[in-house]
């Protein structure tokens, strides 16, 4: 790529917007101009790129001229007030967020599944949700070999994935713990250290959350297949950074561990991990700052049809995030 490109980040100084500086940093993207944004609180607040200082800008209405490629990070409402501005003023959107996933409009990306979707972009392509992603990182894979119908998951999800605050509510209530003291809760409904909370995102009418539901709705569109199902339990776990998430799937052909071992060792941005009796199986700590998810504790389902179980693990604020953005920018 010879030429460069005018990059915005919106949310930057979050714990995805910094990640996709470093990202930026560590695939060498083509940045002519880098523009930081984030909101009034954060102007004037000085971040790193290569080396070199550079100033965050209040996010307004008219903070996109002459940018080209917009790296949208700030939540959903921001999103979907300020990507339109970002597009009139001719850049394209990769947005983080939930706002446009399920647009008909917007192609939803997993650069090693579906790239191909993105040509039919009209300015804005959407991340999906970082647990969907790295799910998908493996079961695509499977799928291609044995064609899954339905998977059934639990999942362990790390507190970077609600962002800066909840991390720092962990590190805080394991030193109040430690020091004897009784940890304050702010960020979740209850003591996130030394506990496991089964409640990422809000409760819908059905009795799943938002999050659950989002690896059926948006796998259906990232694998293009408007029957699978998913029926999932998401937990959030006192781990600082990296999702793992234990899949139980059935497929509609007959399926071996040694064809599936075969298929997820040859798939780009996922490692095998599979030597469970030398104690070798994906780990989120391993995973934490590293692109590529890890799959492992492969086996058959001993309850599904044609069923195997495994285990997945990755970087969300990466695979499910701040990598797959920039990929998607890179394919742009
Ligand atoms: N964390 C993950 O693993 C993950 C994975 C996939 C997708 N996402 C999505 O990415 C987005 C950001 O998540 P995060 O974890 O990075 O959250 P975060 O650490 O809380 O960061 C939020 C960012 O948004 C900015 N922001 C908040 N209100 C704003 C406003 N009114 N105007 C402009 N900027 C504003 C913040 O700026 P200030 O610092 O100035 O407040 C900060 O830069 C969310 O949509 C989230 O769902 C997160």
């Amino acid at each position: 790529m010879s030429r460069k490109y005018h990059v915005a980040i919106v949310g930057a100084t979050g714990a995805v917007g910094i990640e996709m500086i470093r990202t930026l940093e560590k695939r060498n993207f083509p940045v002519s101009k880098l523009t930081l944004l984030a909101s009034a609180r954060s102007v004037g607040k000085q971040l790193s790129y290569l080396g070199q200082p550079v100033v965050v800008q209040e996010l307004l209405d008219d903070s996109f001229a002459g940018v080209e490629i917009a790296l949208f990070s700030a939540g959903a409402s921001i999103s979907r007030k300020f990507a339109p501005f970002a597009v009139q003023a001719g850049a394209v959107v990769v947005d983080n967020s939930s706002a446009f996933r399920m647009d008909a409009d917007v192609p939803l990306v997993v650069p090693e599944v579906n790239a191909g979707d993105i040509k039919n972009h009209r300015g804005i392509i959407a991340n999906p949700n970082c647990t969907t992603a790295i799910t998908l990182m493996a079961l695509n894979p499977l799928h291609q070999a044995f064609g899954v119908k339905r998977i059934f998951a639990a999942t362990y999800q790390a507190v970077s994935g609600t962002g800066a605050q909840a991390i720092e509510e962990l590190r805080a209530q394991v030193g109040d713990i430690v020091a004897g003291q009784a940890p304050q809760s702010k960020v979740y409904p209850h003591q996130i250290a030394f506990n496991v909370l089964p409640h990422v995102d809000s409760f819908l009418d059905t009795g799943y959350t938002r999050e659950e539901m989002k690896m059926q709705n948006e796998g259906r569109r990232i694998l293009h297949l408007p029957d699978f199902k998913a029926s999932v339990t998401c937990v959030r776990v006192p781990v600082y950074r990296a999702h793992s998430v234990a899949v139980n799937a059935e497929f509609e052909k007959p399926v071996s561990v040694e064809k599936a071992r075969e298929v997820l060792s040859l798939s780009p941005g996922l490692k095998l991990v599979d030597d469970p009796v030398n104690n070798k199986y994906p780990l989120p700590l391993r995973c934490a700052g590293h692109d590529d998810c890890e799959v492992g504790r492969i086996r058959i389902d001993c309850a599904l049809e044609n069923g195997l179980a495994f285990w997945v693990a990755g970087d969300q604020l990466l695979k499910g995030a701040a990598l797959n953005a920039v990929q998607i920018a890179e394919l742009i």
